[in-house]
């Protein structure tokens, strides 16, 4: 199964479960509100149903949610109202190809572990990014989480039941980042069993 028909089939559930970790979501919410500007053109990438988007839009000059399953971007599309800001855009867009910046803030929430090609992914990022601009992202670190996951999700993607989930660590991903030429100013770990690590990013 593609990761597009993947994300497909989950987008219906994905819409309806509640956040698992409501405090966790609520901090790096807050917090990438107080970083947003409203002078900034915002870029959300693999932004799902768009729930992130519509509680930050307000803050940014422009915003544009992308993701690669169109069903995800269906129900971004249908929570849109008339109070949302009319600036906030949903498009279909593969992370492989970023759309065209320049982007003041990029957000990759909950997505980059979800990347094979990471390294060109942040590469295109680093580009698309104006000097001082900043990648904010929440990742998930598989190799510092529970044991057992690191050999049940490839048996679960087998079966079309769990998407890619590259095998990152938090010194791997820093490495990373700091690769791409990015220079890291904050870092949060969130959770345990798949920690999640919140990352403030900058063009130097
Ligand atoms: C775990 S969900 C996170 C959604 C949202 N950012 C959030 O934090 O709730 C991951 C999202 O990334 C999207 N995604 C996965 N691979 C992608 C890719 N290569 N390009 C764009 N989006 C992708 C999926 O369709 C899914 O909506």
């Amino acid at each position: 199964m593609s990761e597009a028909a993947f994300w497909d089939k989950a987008a219906a559930k994905y819409a309806k479960d509640a956040i698992s970790d409501m405090t966790a979501y609520e901090l790096t919410r807050d917090r990438i509100r107080k970083i947003l500007d409203p002078d900034h053109r915002v870029l959300g990438i693999g932004c799902g149903t768009g729930s992130t988007a519509l509680e930050l839009a307000d803050r940014a000059a422009s915003y544009v949610g992308t993701d690669l399953s169109p069903k995800m971007i269906a129900i971004a599309q249908s929570k849109q109202s008339n109070d949302t800001p009319s600036h906030l855009r949903f498009k279909v867009h593969d992370v492989a190809e970023l759309p065209s910046g320049p982007h003041d803030v990029i957000l990759a929430l909950n997505l980059l572990h979800l990347v094979p090609n990471l390294e060109e992914v942040l590469a295109q990022i680093y580009d698309a990014l104006p000097s001082g601009g900043m990648l904010i992202a929440k990742t998930g670190l598989l190799q510092d989480g529970a044991w057992y996951l690191r050999w049940m999700i490839p048996v679960m993607r087998a079966i079309g039941k769990a998407p890619f989930v590259r095998n990152l660590g938090k010194v791997e991903l820093l490495g990373l980042l700091s690769s791409a030429g990015l220079v890291t100013d904050e870092t949060l770990v969130q959770g345990s069993m798949m920690p999640r690590l919140f990352t403030v990013s900058r063009k130097p």
